[in-house]
């Protein structure tokens, strides 16, 4: 039986970057959650009977809204919702089960690598078909509904059992609880030679992967130490918990601290690796040799056809603009198309079903392929496997090979966290004012040579989003980005992205704070953030 509960809006329910995140205390207030899903429910292109996927991090909260969303589901016409066991999808899979399956979409309870517990974060993401998340033309008319809701439904039934495999009914609907891991880990089987690596392995080959306590334990331990032959201690905080053991799980050099330590210390193994609360993003650390998210995108993609899932080449290499150029230079060199997107995973959705890219990848530690609609950090650790396995070099020996070659992007983002939002919205204002003076000053050795707030035309839709982030370029292909967070719960986070390009030949061995400390000073007076915020360093630096 449909019960119609009677609701009003909340007018705070507008998607972000990636989904809806919130504090869990806005997200635990009556109706909340569920004016939220019913929003989807009610503007979402699916028929009758379709199949919705269900799955998050772990996170505290989890469970209570999966309960609440499989009730919703029902009373809503859905067919089949595939959930995962305990709760748990990593991000990549459930893209993974999505496609798998035919669901007409997913929802994917996570606020990534922002903390959790009963006073920290919750979200909820909206995927569709192709399993990416939902566009902005899909985002937009969800926050619209939201706006004017009045009604959300579902049925009187119990709690389904989310631990134990299996089906059961309610209503007409199926509820299927299924093995989080087993679809995944095929898939990563294709993709990548599993037998090289397991060569690599009994020949010596060590690492250590931090799990974060979050989603991508079990991933890791079954495919890392159970088919990989990794030994059993390889994977580190491989249990998820609800508030990630009180952790960050954000695989940067601050959260990852204690991996970061562990390889450049003697006893470090050859290969270091971190992913997030829900286990798209990933951290990539060789022994001694931290390799920048940029330079990972850009080393994965030079060496991708030794994996065999890219034997025949790539199609395309996308990367979001802050994004250093890097991995320009290896789509110029293999002669394919680069592509610039706005920050968000998901503008790389329609490159990917076009064909138009294979590989992606995002300064903010997110690398991935055509094979799901997300970023993948277990993807993006198997690959450097494959690779390191098949050339037989360190990463360090690698890094060094590619940048002889292409060059190097020194690199950094400096955030400048909770700010106040009129603070930050005052700095972006003035700098956006003061783009049409830039161009010809100078700062210090540097000249700028183009200055614009990026906006992006897709080159398969056709639709333009504006206001993604200033640029200031200087000449010889330095740059300093601006841009404010999207994902932050609390104030305003600004970012600023520095980069500075040494070509092949150069000084590729310098210390990456020494080669950017003019471009720092640069930004700091184009922008004022010491003026504007009272911050005179940086929270993070990554
Ligand atoms: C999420 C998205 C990424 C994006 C990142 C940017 O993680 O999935 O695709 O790069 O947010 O976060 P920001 O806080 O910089 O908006
Ligand atoms: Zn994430």
């Amino acid at each position: 039986m449909i019960r119609t509960h009677e609701t009003t809006p909340f007018n705070d329910q507008k998607p972000g970057t990636s989904g809806l995140r919130k504090k869990v205390r806005i997200f635990a207030q009556p109706n909340y959650a569920e004016n939220f899903i019913q929003s989807v429910f009610d503007v979402v292109e699916r028929d009758a009977g379709t199949t919705l996927v269900i799955g998050g991090d772990g996170r505290y909260h989890n469970r209570t809204v999966i309960q609440q969303a499989i009730r919703m589901a029902a009373a809503n016409g859905y067919g089949r919702v595939l959930v995962g066991q305990g709760g748990i999808l990593s991000t990549p899979a459930a893209s993974h089960v999505i496609r798998k399956y035919g669901a007409s979409g997913g929802l994917v309870l996570s606020a990534s690598h922002n903390p959790g517990g009963p006073e920290e974060d919750f979200g909820i993401k909206y995927n569709i078909a192709n399993g990416g998340p939902a566009p902005e033309s899909v985002t937009g008319r969800i926050h619209a509904r939201t706006l004017e809701i009045d009604r959300w439904l579902d049925v009187d039934a119990p709690d389904v059992d989310l631990d134990t495999r299996g089906v059961t009914h309610i209503g007409e609907m199926a509820v299927q609880v299924i093995d989080p891991v087993a679809d995944y880990a095929a898939l990563m089987e294709e993709l990548f030679d599993f037998d090289a690596i397991r060569a690599a392995v009994k020949d010596g080959l060590t690492m250590a992967f931090d799990a974060m306590h979050a989603v991508t334990g079990p991933y890791a331990h079954e495919i890392l130490e159970g088919r990989l032959g990794f030994p059993a201690g390889t994977v580190h905080n491989g249990t998820p918990l609800e508030d990630f053991g009180g952790h960050h799980p954000d695989p940067n050099l601050v959260h990852a601290k204690v991996l970061y330590d562990l390889m450049m210390s003697d006893n470090a193994p050859a290969f270091g690796a971190a992913s997030d609360g829900d286990g798209d993003r990933n951290l990539i650390i060789g022994k001694h040799r931290f390799i920048n998210p940029s330079d990972s995108l850009a080393m994965l993609a030079a060496n991708a056809h030794l994996a065999p899932g890219y034997a025949d080449g790539l199609k395309g290499i996308a990367r979001s603009m802050p994004t250093s150029a890097a991995a320009d230079r290896v789509a110029e060199a293999l002669g394919i198309p680069a592509y610039e997107t706005p920050t968000g995973w998901k503008f790389f959705g329609n490159l990917l079903d076009a064909g138009m890219a294979t590989i992606c990848g995002e300064e903010s530690a997110g690398t991935g392929s055509d094979h799901v609609r997300e970023k993948d950090g277990l993807w993006a650790v198997l690959l450097w496997l494959n690779i390191l396995a098949v050339t037989g070099k360190s990463v360090d020996q690698l890094a060094r090979d590619h940048w002889a070659r292409f060059g190097r992007n020194y690199y950094a983002r400096h955030d400048y966290e909770a700010i106040e939002s009129e603070k930050a919205d005052a700095l972006m204002a003035e700098l956006s004012a003061s783009l049409p003076d830039l161009p010809g000053r100078t700062f210090g050795p540097l000249t700028v040579a183009e200055a614009d707030s990026f906006s992006y035309t897709d080159p398969v839709d056709g639709s333009v989003s504006e206001n993604q982030g200033i640029r200031v370029l200087f000449e010889g292909g330095n740059r300093v980005v601006f841009r404010l967070s999207g994902t932050g719960t609390q104030g305003a986070t600004l970012r600023v992205y520095l980069e500075r390009y040494e070509p092949a030949g150069g000084d590729m061995d310098a210390e990456t704070p020494a080669m950017l400390a003019d471009i720092v000073a640069a930004a700091e007076e184009i922008a004022g953030i010491a003026r504007h915020t009272g911050r005179t360093a940086p929270d993070v630096v990554t």
